[in-house]
């Protein structure tokens, strides 16, 4: 059975991108592949949270993973801390990544803009903890977003490094997860300016957790633009984003009756505002009400993370064991 690994950074709240770009797909793969879901808490260290918000984030993503349906009975669920095999083979894999290759990743240019007074040797090897995280079980598959997509690509380099480096063929490269059409999820904004994201700004990404009042809030606020002027134009660059969440949440018959008016150019975007918020809300009104169980459920949040950590530390134990002897050590 193919091995799977995937982790969100736990900086808060999950929304609507991590949920279409990575949930959803760790949902459809936890029956057909041993699938490792992890929390990367020492990713989100880069950004330099304070102890107790750190806590409560890595809380809050649990406690979304299990609301989503990841099932702790089949996938193995788990916080990258309790696993001290991932920072080591990330520092043995620190030894053959090079620091210009580093600094021409693109996410570490973007944080270097982003964040100029706060560019740590963490950010700049990030890429390097990725790939630990993946090849600590030695997965084949990483269910991800297309944001991703260069992370990965850097994974595979160093994989390909270190099997030659050692004269062995004891990884696999790791390819992200793609959809039946071959693509990768993108999921925009509500502003319509790129990626739904928590960086990008709250008020343009809508999170699981959101109330029905909030949600109505920023979809109605939603950028749009001032509307088809012949009939039968393509959908604009200006409004995809609204319709590329429309076809994520909404009944296909609700999409065409949309696109059918942008067509015939009597669409109205204040109707399509409130038909999206409604959907989006009915969409998470199943996962809220687990969120709200699993809050007052300590205890089977740390049960998950007891048997998670001991489940995910035999595998990594047993591929570190193997490093350390093809790199010499343990001898
Ligand atoms: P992050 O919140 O940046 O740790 O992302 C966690 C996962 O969610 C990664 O697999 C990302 O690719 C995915 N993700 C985050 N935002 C989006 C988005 N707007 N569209 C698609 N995937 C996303
Ligand atoms: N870098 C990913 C993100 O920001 C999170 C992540 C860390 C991850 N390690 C991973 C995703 C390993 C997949 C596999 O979204």
């Amino acid at each position: 059975m193919d091995i799977v690994v995937s982790g969100i950074r736990s900086t808060g709240r999950l929304h609507l991108g991590n949920y279409f770009g990575a949930v959803r797909q760790f949902l459809g793969m936890q029956r057909t592949h041993r699938c490792y879901f992890f929390i990367a808490d020492y990713h989100s260290l880069t950004t330099h949270p304070d102890p107790a918000a750190l806590k409560a984030s890595s809380r809050q993503v649990l406690i979304e993973y299990l609301a989503c349906g990841i099932d702790p009975s089949i996938a193995t669920i788990y916080r990258q801390s309790d696993i001290p095999e991932i920072p080591e083979l990330y520092m043995l894999l620190n030894m053959h990544a090079y620091v210009g290759e580093l600094e021409r990743v693109v996410s570490f240019k973007e944080k270097v803009r982003k964040q100029p007074d706060n560019v740590n040797a963490g950010l700049l090897t990030y890429p390097v903890l990725m790939t630990a995280d993946i090849i600590i079980h030695r997965a084949r598959w990483v269910p991800v977003g297309k944001d991703q997509e260069q992370h990965l690509e850097m994974a595979r380099n160093f994989v390909q490094r270190f099997n030659r480096f050692y004269e062995t063929d004891f990884f696999p490269e790791p390819y992200p997860f793609r959809q039946s059409d071959g693509q990768m999820i993108k999921v925009p904004g509500l502003d319509g300016s790129g990626k739904m994201g928590k960086s990008e700004g709250e008020a343009q990404a809508i999170f699981l957790s959101d109330e029905p009042s909030v949600i109505r809030k920023k979809v109605m606020r939603a950028v749009t633009d001032s509307g088809p002027t012949t009939v039968n134009t393509p959908l604009a660059a200006t409004i995809t984003h609204l319709f590329q969440l429309l076809e994520l949440v909404s009944a296909p018959d609700v999409v065409k009756h949309f696109l059918d008016a942008y067509a015939q150019c009597n669409i109205r975007y204040g109707d399509l505002k409130k038909q999206l918020a409604e959907d989006i809300i009915a969409f998470l009104s199943p996962i809220q009400e687990q969120i709200k169980a699993l809050e007052a459920d300590d205890a089977r949040l740390k049960r998950v993370l007891h048997d998670g950590a001991e489940k995910s530390r035999q595998s990594a134990g047993h591929t570190l064991q193997i490093v350390r002897e093809l790199m010499g050590f343990n001898s």
